[in-house]
């Protein structure tokens, strides 16, 4: 048994259920929020038992032990709205997200992709960065700072344009949307402005002339390459993302990385003990690929729509086959 846990909504999750049903792969799909309205956990722990049960409302009942791997995506934390009263919800929400993560722990690593343990570690931006450097990968020179004084320096000798990112993501939640706020150019009066941004720690860094965006999908060994044509329009110059907001497709192909680029990147994910991860990188015209971030549980289901590499039946090889082959999936 299959368990995918994740959100209501999650795009990926979904594409990936239509090919689990049609390679007839029994799974459980687990929405994380649901707690209480379409499952319940209870674990047992005593000299004759240790294992957890999977209720669900619809009948269906999962034991730890029937469970041969567990694919992971955005499960968000229960939401017990109308389940117990506003007084006490913080404790119960809490409490539930304490006992989903009991039941993560029981689950021996190997069933993973990717293990939750591994994927909080990875998604560090700068521990990305000093581990791409390590590795021997390009990156843009980077600070990440708030004062004044630091930031300007960094900018005067920079003499080329600057980039200002988030230092974890750029995905703002407001009134239950989900904006993203981009990547952008620093404008040259934005050290006399600077009041309005004081105080938040950002991330700085070079800009890197593009030929284009790379979105880079490792799964175990295999990995899948794109580049994302950004530089075709003035919109998407800068964040290719803002393509998605005014309503510009942007031609995607795919792509061969140099052999060097390629073997730095699974190292990466190895280093991270990721089976799974997504990565972004640039083309610089100089032609170095620049590493600017690992998505560990980023989204894969587009690049698989339009490009048509083979993403799902990676992740479920890896997911369910070497499982069964090896006995034990993973080295
Ligand atoms: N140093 C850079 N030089 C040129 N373009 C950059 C640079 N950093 C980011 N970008 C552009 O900004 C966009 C988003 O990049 P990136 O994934 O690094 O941003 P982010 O805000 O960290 O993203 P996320 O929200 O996914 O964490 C991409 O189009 C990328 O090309
Ligand atoms: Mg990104």
């Amino acid at each position: 048994m299959l368990l995918v846990v994740t959100n209501r909504t999650d795009l990926s999750s979904d594409y990936l259920i239509l090919k689990l049903k049609s390679r007839s792969v029994p799974f459980a799909r687990l929405n994380t929020e649901d707690y209480g309205f379409t499952y319940k956990i209870k674990i047992n722990i005593g000299q004759q038992l240790r294992n957890f049960v999977i209720e669900f409302t619809d009948g269906q009942i999962i034991r730890m032990d029937e469970i041969t791997s567990v694919y992971f995506h955005h499960p968000n934390p229960p939401i017990l709205e109308n389940i117990v009263t506003e007084a006490d919800r913080e404790f119960a929400e809490r409490e539930t997200l304490e006992v989903l993560r009991s039941i993560w722990r029981m689950i021996p690593e190997q069933k993973w992709l990717n293990h939750p343990i591994n994927l909080w570690r990875a998604v560090n931006k700068v521990e990305q960065l000093l581990a791409a450097f390590e590795i021997g990968l390009d990156i843009p020179e980077t600070l990440i700072a708030s004062d004044k004084d630091s930031i300007s320096s960094f900018i005067k000798n920079a003499k080329r344009n600057i980039i200002a990112k988030a230092v974890k993501h750029g995905f703002i939640s407001c009134d239950g949307k989900i904006l993203v706020a981009p990547s952008q150019r620093l404008p040259s009066t934005y050290l006399e402005d600077f009041q309005s941004f004081a105080e938040i720690p950002t991330v700085y860094q070079h800009e890197i002339d593009k030929v284009y965006d790379v979105r880079v999908v490792v799964v175990g060994q295999k990995l899948f390459a794109t580049a994302i044509h950004s530089q075709n329009y003035t919109e998407t110059e800068v964040d290719w993302r803002i393509g998605d907001i005014v309503g510009i497709d942007l031609y995607h192909e795919k792509i061969d990385l140099p052999n060097g680029v390629e073997n730095k990147c699974k190292e990466l994910v190895s280093f991270f003990s990721l089976q799974y991860s997504s990565m972004d990188f640039v083309l610089g015209k100089d032609r170095k690929y620049y590493f600017l971030e690992l998505n560990p549980n980023g989204q894969w289901a587009w690049i698989e729509q339009i490009v048509g590499y083979p993403i799902r039946d990676a992740i479920l090889d890896n997911l369910i086959d070497e499982h069964i082959n090896n006995g034990c999936k993973r080295n």
